[in-house]
């Protein structure tokens, strides 16, 4: 194919999305060639009978709908094509389509219903209502679309077969503010005549427990479920039915359902049929309709949560009459159960992240939450099961009751998490920095579940702002992050205090809103993020008045600049290590004692401060609002000036003096350029000093690029390939297939830390892998170039690696750099640029040249 062809065809960030809300979505492309060179000079998108750009001259590569709005439930079919940089027109793409959702209140008209259950009391488990709701069909059907939501958690079947393969839908969203739906394409599923809606409902975010708080139902006491379904014929009639009074329901084998404590399941309740018109369900208790819900129903606008992988497990050992299946890997999700036996043998599934030394499973860190789910056998042969409304964060399963001796399919491991598409990959010669991004990716993967969470095992798994803040740019590298990050931006915004303050955590109901410094600044940095992904302006539109009201309030409680009051809890550099006396070395004391924040907290909430005025700055630039722009410059250029008069002394020594502190200074460009070198002779001294990382979370994304830029590669390399205490290294040493929580999670020396803080499936210490990409593999988007059209190739080999090869798709395509030494230590590297974009090839010891679209060679 020689030819150019327009491809990749996403409406909001998504491929043909059914169910959307949003009145002006984004219509993406990108364009596909074998020829080198393609460039775009001009576009035209036409929504056929709707709107048409007509020839625009532009490069951009997305426009937003700006023809007449969608009626609920429209269908819009779209095409584009584009002119090459030869002023050549493309054929038109293959069409792409999305779907108005249900634009108004009123076209709800299916009542919300529940089924009459046992009276909620804080700690009384009560069984999942499956309900269900018959309707006739009266022609052939052309298409059938199902509107679906609960309070809780649900699972839609038609006439016996599930609607589609997400999972805990309808996702987390503060209940109070709004409620996604989704929407279903459901007309292979309608049958002629008689048909079942059938919905199972567990308790959820919504009723169940979540976070650190002991009590579940904080949203509401009962989950209750709303579908409206419809169906249109032949003839253009149209007809809508869903859930309402005539509906029945029935309590069946689900006994009990909690996302942090497991599923029961008694097989021997199971409801053979129940979905279907065979069933006869008259003797079933009627439901009851709920009250209306205030909050509105908003379409779910990201990829949904889906089981993405089946892992097996690498061991199964027995040890005191129990079973210990092992699964190679620390994963999320749950696992699946095969068994045969005898009807009432019940099961036992404790989940666990590590194990005691006598092979037993550890479940002291997962605090409150139990992580167990139990099976009662049915008797009728061989019985799969998978719980429904429960996940885990496991690498280990000790099962007891099994009858007989487990082989090892008896247990599966079920990867769950949102279904992001993967957009970044990488590998090099060194098998322990492959391990440190594997690691890093299996965390990110595991810890976005409709919301981005700290961790996914124990009585928290919030959506704690500051950890997504630190890993966002190694996970919009490594997967395509925009469509996520948008919907939860919302949570966030919807989290703040009254006068604007962003949350320590989203979705969030309840008081305390005002989150600490690099938490709450979070609002500010991840639009920034999707923006420089995408090029959409959009994103910034829908978060702009937050941030600028933050850093706004900001300001106003702190008028000095220093960054002091209204703090929150004032996390600063958590779990970071002291940085203990260089003359003493390691003796100074045991490390694990690891303490909250060994960088000043006015040090670090005020440099968050000035990165968060500059970019509100940045954004407001894009947004043409020019006053805004340079009022933001000033005000970052102020809190600078005053970081430095308060912190940084004449020889570059700044308060605290930590690791963390340095590279803060580096990283966020807050000391004068006079003052560079010293600052970085400062960080240099203190790592070559302790020769590891004292960093918390925020300092861990930033060292290695801070030694970089001050020259010193080799010292990067070093901490990036240590496997003494502390490092990324000593976690893999000690079994970590994910990135822990802390790097002192365990120590030979004293085992398992602190049970009450001991994720080991946290992301934020994986963010070094954003310096793994840029420098390892050498390759970057280019953030100064909002769109991820233009990419920095500058791979700066060390540490004894030998070759690597990254990749990255970014909205032009995918870009790749290989490079290899050659046995006497010469660079050669194979460069990769998608059609539409151009990099800045920046190797070691030659002049930096631009590239344009095509494949590219630069021998040794
Ligand atoms: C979480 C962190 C979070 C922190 C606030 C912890 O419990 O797991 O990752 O950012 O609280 O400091």
């Amino acid at each position: 194919m020689t030819g150019v062809h327009v491809v990749g065809l996403l409406c909001d960030h998504r491929v043909d999305p059914l169910g959307v809300d949003a009145p002006a979505p984004l219509l993406s492309w990108r364009l596909e060639s074998d020829r080198a060179g393609v460039a775009q000079t001009a576009y035209e998108v036409e929504v056929d009978g709707l709107w048409s750009t007509g020839r625009v001259e532009s490069a951009g590569l997305g426009v937003r709908y700006g023809g007449p709005p969608l009626a609920s439930r429209q269908r819009a079919t779209w095409r584009v094509r584009v002119w090459d940089e030869a002023g050549t027109v493309t054929p038109w793409s293959e069409p792409a389509e999305w779907e108005a959702g249900m634009l108004d209140r009123d076209d709800w008209t299916a009542s919300w219903i529940r089924l009459p259950a046992p009276p909620f009391t804080r700690d009384q488990y009560r069984p999942a209502p499956f309900l269900r709701g018959s309707f006739t069909t009266r022609g052939r059907v052309v298409r059938a679309r199902l509107y679906a939501t609960a309070l809780g958690l649900y699972r839609a079947s038609l006439n016996g077969a599930r609607v589609s393969d997400d999972e805990l839908r309808p996702g987390w969203t503060d209940y109070s503010q709004r409620v996604q739906y989704q929407t279903y394409d459901v007309t292979p599923l309608v049958r002629q005549g008689d048909n079942v809606l059938g919905i199972v409902l567990g308790e959820g975010w919504y009723c169940g427990h979540f976070g650190v708080f002991p009590q579940r139902g904080n949203w509401g006491p009962h989950a209750q479920a709303r579908a409206q379904l419809v169906v249109e014929y032949e003839d253009g009639s149209v007809d809508v039915t869903g859930t309402g009074a005539d509906w029945r329901g029935w309590f069946g084998p689900i006994l009990a359902s909690d996302l942090l404590q497991g599923e029961i399941y008694d097989a021997r309740q199971s409801l053979p049929g129940w979905d279907t018109p065979d069933r006869d369900a008259s003797a079933w208790q009627p439901a009851v309709t709920a009250d209306d819900v205030e909050a509105p129903l908003v379409a779910q606008r990201c990829q949904p949560v889906r089981r993405t992988a089946a892992v097996v497990p690498v061991s199964v050992t027995e040890l005191f009459g129990k079973y210990v299946f092992d699964f190679g890997q620390n994963i999320v999700g749950w696992v699946r159960l095969r068994v045969s036996g005898p009807a009432g043998a019940e099961l036992v599934l404790q989940h666990g992240e590590a194990l005691h030394p006598d092979g037993t499973v550890y479940t002291a860190n997962l605090r409150a939450a139990t992580s167990v789910d139990r099976y009662i056998v049915g008797g009728d042969g061989e019985e799969v099961w998978e719980p429904s409304f429960t996940l885990h964060g496991f690498r280990y399963v000790e099962m007891t009751g099994f009858p007989g001796v487990p082989g090892p399919d008896a247990l599966t491991g079920i990867v769950v998490h949102t279904d992001l598409p993967e957009t970044g990959s990488f590998t090099c010669s060194n098998e322990l920095v492959n391990r440190i991004h594997r690691n890093t990716v299996w965390s990110i993967r595991g810890n976005f579940v409709d919301v981005p969470t700290d961790c996914p095992q124990r009585n928290e798994r919030l959506g704690w702002t500051g950890d997504v803040r630190i890993i966002s740019r190694t996970a919009s590298f490594s997967f395509d992050t925009a469509a996520f990050f948008a919907k939860w931006l919302a949570d966030v915004r919807l989290a703040r205090s009254p006068d604007g303050f962003y949350p320590d955590f989203a979705p969030w109901t309840g008081p305390m809103r005002e989150g600490g410094p690099g938490w709450s600044d979070a609002g500010v940095f991840l639009p920034m993020d999707v923006y420089n992904r995408t090029g959409d302006v959009g994103v910034l539109e829908e978060n702009y008045e937050a941030m600028a009201q933050f850093v706004d309030v900001v300001a106003k409680e702190n008028p000095d600049l220093v960054r002091v009051n209204r703090v929150g809890m004032n996390w600063g550099d958590w779990l970071s290590l002291p940085e203990t006396d260089p003359d003493q070395g390691r003796q100074g004391g045991p490390i694990i004692d690891s303490v909250h924040s060994t960088t000043p907290k006015d040090v670090f909430a005020t440099a968050m401060f000035a990165k968060s005025a500059q970019l509100v700055g940045r954004a407001a630039t894009a947004l043409g609002r020019e006053d805004d722009a340079a009022r933001y410059a000033r005000l970052a250029a102020d809190i600078r000036r005053v970081w430095n008069e308060r912190f940084v002394s004449d020889d570059g020594r700044i308060e605290g003096n930590t690791q963390t502190a340095y590279a803060l200074a580096l990283c966020f460009d807050l000391v004068p350029d006079e003052l560079r070198a010293l600052v970085s002779e400062r960080l240099v001294e203190r790592v070559s000093a302790l020769g590891y990382m004292t960093t918390g979370n925020t300092g861990t994304e930033l060292v290695l690029p801070a030694l970089t830029a001050a020259g010193r590669l080799d010292l990067a390399y070093a901490l990036l390939l240590s496997e003494d205490y502390p490092s990324w290294g000593y976690t893999i040493r000690n079994g970590a297939t994910t990135m822990w929580e802390r790097w002192d999670g365990w120590t030979e020396e004293h085992g398992f830390q602190d049970v009450r803080m001991n994720s080991f499936n946290h992301y934020s210490l994986g963010s070094v892998c954003a310096w793994v990409y840029a420098t390892v593999g050498g390759l970057a988007v280019d953030e100064s170039v909002p769109g991820g059209t233009r990419f920095v190739v500058r791979p700066r080999p060390g540490g004894g690696v030998t070759w690597a090869k990254t990749t990255h798709r970014s909205r032009a395509g995918e870009a790749s750099v290989a490079w290899e030494l050659s046995a006497d230590g010469n660079l050669s590297v194979d460069v990769v640029i998608p059609p539409c974009a151009s990099a800045l090839v920046d190797l070691p010891g030659r002049d930096p040249v631009a590239v344009g679209p095509g494949r590219h060679h630069f021998p040794a």
